[in-house]
């Protein structure tokens, strides 16, 4: 991130970087698969001599980081393909979920909900999906005890695996709901891969008392947003951004006060905003949107939260009290029971201090 246009001597704090990485934050947008540390990727590549080129870190980031890929969803979804032969054994997928929170924990995310695919986890080696959502809860745990977090596990189903294996991820989440599993996502191509298929096990999700957020209005049109909301019971919608093209859909959100987990970088390099100057978010603002800032794959787009608000701020133009209120918005729609929902807005309201104080 280039900071230098507010990192001169009369820039105030809150415009200097150590300000915003020291702020406690809120991410509830991120993948467990798109965190994970490149040092530990090669040692893992080295060390079971996997398929790419993994001499140094130089030749192995193009395979697993956005680098100079044409910025489309495709080129940005095969990142995935390929770090889906990383997960060899039970010990290198608690290391990786272990240092994903501790890195989120390390750039002052007090709050994250961290998503993943077990199915993507286990694919490779063929491992039992209720061992593999196990480890994750586990070694996730010890490192939010280990590091100063407070964390939410959400289970990722991905549209463009097969759909029987959804059902059979989806069980597993649902025999886990409010003990280590707090929600349930769509991700994966949304434009070749409509929700359809996937109502009744949101609908069941919903019944078992998890959070349902869905990756909708990304790659395709605002109405996958109304079907999120409409046929899938999503609480939250992954991106989103695309609603603002359509005002029945605008309407909808209005509404119901529908949360948005928005990710600037990622939505780049993914080709839905062409520069960053035409990204939505203060559009989605301006409208009355209930928005959130998340980072949605921090490894895999070479970025931190710090970073993220590094953008919002230098090239969108937002104020701390904007940034605030993101973040007391997220905590407001975290997928948390009453009580402690409160307790972590509260918590915020303390630690993030006054506007008219910074
Ligand atoms: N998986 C990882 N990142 C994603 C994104 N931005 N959209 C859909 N699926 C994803
Ligand atoms: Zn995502």
């Amino acid at each position: 991130m280039n900071w230098s246009n507010t990192d001169h001597p009369h820039a105030t704090p809150k415009h200097r970087p150590q300000f915003w990485r020291a702020l406690p934050k809120i991410d509830l947008h991120r993948h467990l698969e798109g965190s994970l540390r490149l040092e530990s990727l090669l040692e893992i590549a080295q060390t079971f001599n996997l398929d790419v080129p993994a001499d140094n870190l130089e030749t192995l980031r193009p395979y697993v980081q956005v680098t100079t890929d044409p910025a489309n969803h495709i080129a940005f979804l095969s990142k995935f393909e390929v770090l889906r032969h990383f997960y060899r054994t039970p010990e290198i997928i608690r290391r990786l979920v272990y240092e994903a929170v501790s890195d989120a924990a390390a750039d002052n995310v007090r709050y994250l909900e961290l998503r993943f695919s077990p199915q993507a986890l286990a694919r490779v080696r063929n491992f039992p999906l209720e061992d593999v959502t196990d480890w994750v809860i586990a070694a996730a745990n010890q490192s939010a005890d280990d590091h100063n977090i407070q964390i939410g596990l959400i289970v990722t189903l991905v549209r463009h695996d097969p759909l029987p294996q959804a059902r059979k991820v989806a069980e597993v989440a649902f025999a886990r709901a409010g003990a280590g599993i707090v929600g349930l996502d769509l991700a994966g191509d949304e434009v070749r891969f409509p929700p359809e298929p996937f109502t009744p096990i949101f609908k069941e999700a919903k019944q078992v008392g998890l959070g349902v957020t869905i990756h909708a209005g990304e790659w395709a049109s605002a109405k996958g947003v109304r079907q999120a909301i409409e046929d899938l019971y999503a609480m939250r919608i992954g991106h989103g951004i695309r609603v603002i093209e359509n005002s029945q859909v605008l309407r909808l959100v209005l509404e119901r006060n529908v949360p948005f987990e928005v990710c600037l970088t990622s939505n780049l390099q993914t080709g839905v905003v062409h520069s960053m100057n035409h990204h939505p978010l203060v559009d989605m603002l301006d409208l009355g949107l209930k928005v959130t800032l998340n980072t949605d794959d921090p490894a895999v787009s070479n970025i931190t939260l710090t970073d993220e608000y590094g953008v919002a701020v230098n090239k969108l133009g937002l104020r701390y009290e904007t940034l605030r209120r993101l973040t007391l918005n997220a905590a407001e729609t975290a997928f948390l029971p009453p009580k402690p929902r409160s307790e972590l807005m509260a918590k915020f309201e303390e630690w993030l201090p006054a506007p008219d104080i910074v």
